[in-house]
């Protein structure tokens, strides 16, 4: 879309700094299974800084400058969420408040994608509802189905981190062609 060969450039960002991490696992996932066309791009969000008005005055921070940046340039977004306490991780609701500040808001308009993991059965659904909340207001245009909620995530990945899970991969393989085919009807 970006570039002249017609590539959708993503980029994608897990709300997990884990090694081990299922969500950062689903995310790698993705980029092996994107569609014709369709590059991932994991953007890491461990050296973004707690969020602080005061120092966002004196300029943003070169980490959420970066992620900025990098959400501006891509032509959508993959996010993958742990759940944490029925919502998402602090560390993924700082990066989305760094990157949400004046001027030029990044998230205005973008196609976005969510999916997570959880070992428990609802596969972090409520933290996804949360995340969609936060993108009304932000004004961040969700992909509504399918909902990719990989539940008992233990049995889906194996030790080294590969999702084996078919239905799993699946169900990512259909997020991303409908990521694909939202973002070519958004831009007309
Ligand atoms: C969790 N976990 C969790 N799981 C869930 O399904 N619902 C929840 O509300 C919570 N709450 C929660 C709070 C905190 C502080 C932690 C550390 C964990 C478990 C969580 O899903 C599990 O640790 C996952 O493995 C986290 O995702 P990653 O790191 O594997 O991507």
């Amino acid at each position: 879309m970006s570039s002249s060969q017609g590539t959708l450039n993503v980029l994608g960002f897990a709300g997990s700094l884990r090694k081990a991490s299922y969500n950062k696992a689903a995310l790698r996932a993705a980029q092996e299974l994107a569609p014709p066309g369709m590059t991932i791009e994991i953007f890491d969000l461990a050296p973004i800084p707690l969020y602080n008005d005061d120092v966002r005055l004196q300029g943003f921070p070169p980490p959420a400058e970066q992620f900025r940046a990098r959400i501006k340039a891509a032509d959508a977004l993959l996010i993958v969420t742990p759940e944490y306490n029925h919502s998402m991780p602090g560390v993924l609701k700082n990066a989305i408040d760094w990157a949400s500040r004046p001027p030029d808001q990044p998230f205005n308009g973008k196609p976005i994608a969510i999916m997570g993991a959880s070992p428990g059965v609802l596969g972090s659904v409520r933290a996804q509802m949360h995340l969609r909340m936060c993108f009304v207001f932000l004004n961040g245009l969700l992909v509504n189905q399918p909902e990719v909620l990989i539940g008992n995530a233990p049995s889906r990945f194996d030790a080294d981190g590969r999702l084996t899970d078919e239905t799993s991969r699946e169900l990512i393989r259909k997020l991303l062609d409908a990521l694909a085919a939202w973002t070519k009807r958004l831009r007309g």
